[in-house]
């Protein structure tokens, strides 16, 4: 049973950016059940629009507005799982689907349209707004929620992240060489830090953890002991 949290404590908003394969979704995920928390994935908000536009054979960037048209009518639904978080596209389950290298391929060109970005942004801004929620992506400090009360921005080696990804591939099922996902990662790096509206960046007020040299835990206790120093300054502590 997860203990019960002051009212500061359930309404705050955590933001938590990065790179693929920093570590973002595991600890988002363990901070969530601690402190009892609405743990969203919006890559997987990404991955379900790519989906949509893979599904319907939509070439990006000729067909733009065919995308944007399906977008418009979808419901995309994240629902709570055991492993990772449930993805539903207007009822149909794609948790699975919106894993695969294919998907991989082509959500950083798909994120970087801007009107997928507008509709993707505010969806999640009302997802958040009631707080509670702990928030990944690459522009949740930034852009979606630029006064989150906590903003963590994790980075590791592109080696260490390719590693861990393949791990998380192969309990999926696929196996992939470690060094095309490494070249894949840095691909996607580069696209996501270069498209023109909302990059992954570093918050100015984010606070910058390197995961390379310490466990999921140790990073989790590290978020847990800033966020506690926050709001003891704020005298919201808990
Ligand atoms: O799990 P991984 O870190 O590989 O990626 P993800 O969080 O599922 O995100 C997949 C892709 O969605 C990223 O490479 C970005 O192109 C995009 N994304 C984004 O643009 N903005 C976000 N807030 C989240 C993801």
């Amino acid at each position: 049973m997860s203990k019960s949290i002051p009212q500061s404590i359930s309404k705050i908003i955590i933001a938590i950016d990065g790179p693929a394969g920093a570590g973002k979704s595991s600890v988002a995920k363990i901070i969530a059940s601690k402190l009892n928390l609405t743990y969203i994935d919006t890559g997987a908000m990404y991955r379900a629009v790519t989906w949509l536009a893979l599904r319907n054979s939509i070439m990006l960037e000729a067909q733009k507005d065919i995308l944007l048209d399906l977008l418009s009518k979808a419901e995309i639904t994240l629902l709570p799982g055991e492993k990772r978080q449930r993805v539903l596209l207007n009822g149909f389950e794609i948790t699975d689907q919106i894993r695969t290298p294919e998907i991989v391929k082509y959500v950083s060109q798909v994120s970087a349209i801007p009107e997928v970005r507008s509709k993707l942004v505010s969806l999640q801004q009302q997802m958040g707004e009631v707080g509670g929620v702990i928030m990944d992506g690459r522009d949740i400090g930034t852009t979606v929620f630029p006064n989150a009360d906590l903003k963590i921005f994790l980075i590791a080696s592109s080696r260490e992240r390719a590693s861990r990804r393949q791990i998380q591939q192969r309990e999926l099922g696929i196996e992939e060489d470690l060094d095309s996902i490494q070249a894949e990662i840095e691909r996607r790096d580069f696209i996501d830090t270069t498209r023109a509206v909302s990059p992954l960046s570093q918050a100015a007020d984010a606070i910058l953890i390197d995961t390379d040299q310490i466990t999921i835990y140790e990073v989790v206790d590290k978020i847990i002991a800033t966020l506690n120093t926050k709001l003891g300054e704020s005298k919201k502590g808990f």
